[in-house]
């Protein structure tokens, strides 16, 4: 692709992959320590499907109040980890392993779930994955979502330019180029009304921003 957007894409993935070992160190550091609590606070429900699901920090605790949960990620690393979690936690779910920006729902769920992932979906691919996530709701089910507010731009290496990415850095001295976006409440609720959502995001404890939608017009899209 000329852009190279799938080349970055490509390179997040594996960025991902590379990071799932020490992935999980973010979540003992203070203000993610209890983050997951926040599950219970949101309406969580049913048949669930977990996007991007990582190591399954929040899968345990969506399997927890769900009568199933599909788990899908792209890095089979991440899954592993995952799939032990839950195993261990006594817990039952459904993982699957698919590059996001192709992949489709073969049915849908009561509510899709994702945590620290729409900053990682590039401008260029947001209404697609929109799109893909309606075919993957229940008439009147809900997207449930979490991730950094605006304000945590100043916590990362922002590249200059117009690609919306950042730099991080793995423990062995990788550098990685990678797709964030740092979405303030107001902006993201107004873009997706646009794309045919009634979203409420609101400021959450700690640097983060929580996401509701429902499809606004439900007959419309189908
Ligand atoms: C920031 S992590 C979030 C993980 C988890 N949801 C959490 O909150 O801890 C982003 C996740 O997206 C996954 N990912 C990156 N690119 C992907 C792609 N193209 N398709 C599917 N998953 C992808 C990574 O493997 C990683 O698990």
């Amino acid at each position: 692709m000329s852009d190279g957007l799938d080349a970055l894409l490509d390179g997040q993935l594996a960025y991902y992959r590379a990071r799932a070992p020490e992935y999980d160190e973010v979540y003992a550091e203070r203000g993610f320590r209890h983050l997951t609590d926040l599950v219970e606070r949101l309406p969580v429900s049913g048949d669930v499907l977990e996007l991007a699901c990582g190591t399954g920090q929040w899968t345990v605790r969506l399997a927890q109040r769900a009568t199933h949960v599909t788990a899908v990620d792209g890095a089979p690393e991440m899954l592993d980890i995952a799939r032990r979690r839950v195993e261990a936690a006594g817990l039952v779910a459904t993982f699957e392993q698919a590059d996001l920006f192709a992949w489709q729902p073969r049915r849908r769920y009561d509510t899709v779930f994702f945590a620290f992932w729409l900053s990682h979906v590039p401008p260029q691919r947001f209404a697609a994955f929109w799109a893909t996530v309606a075919r993957a709701v229940r008439p009147g089910g809900r997207v449930v979502f979490v991730d950094t507010d605006a304000a945590e731009r100043d916590t990362e290496r922002v590249v200059p330019g117009d690609r919306a990415t950042v730099l991080r850095t793995l423990k062995d001295g990788s550098e990685h180029e990678i797709v964030k976006l740092f979405h303030d409440a107001g902006g993201l609720a107004a873009e997706l009304g646009k794309l045919g959502w009634t979203a409420q995001v609101d400021p959450a404890d700690g640097g983060f921003i929580r996401g509701v939608a429902r499809l606004t017009d439900r007959s419309a899209r189908d």
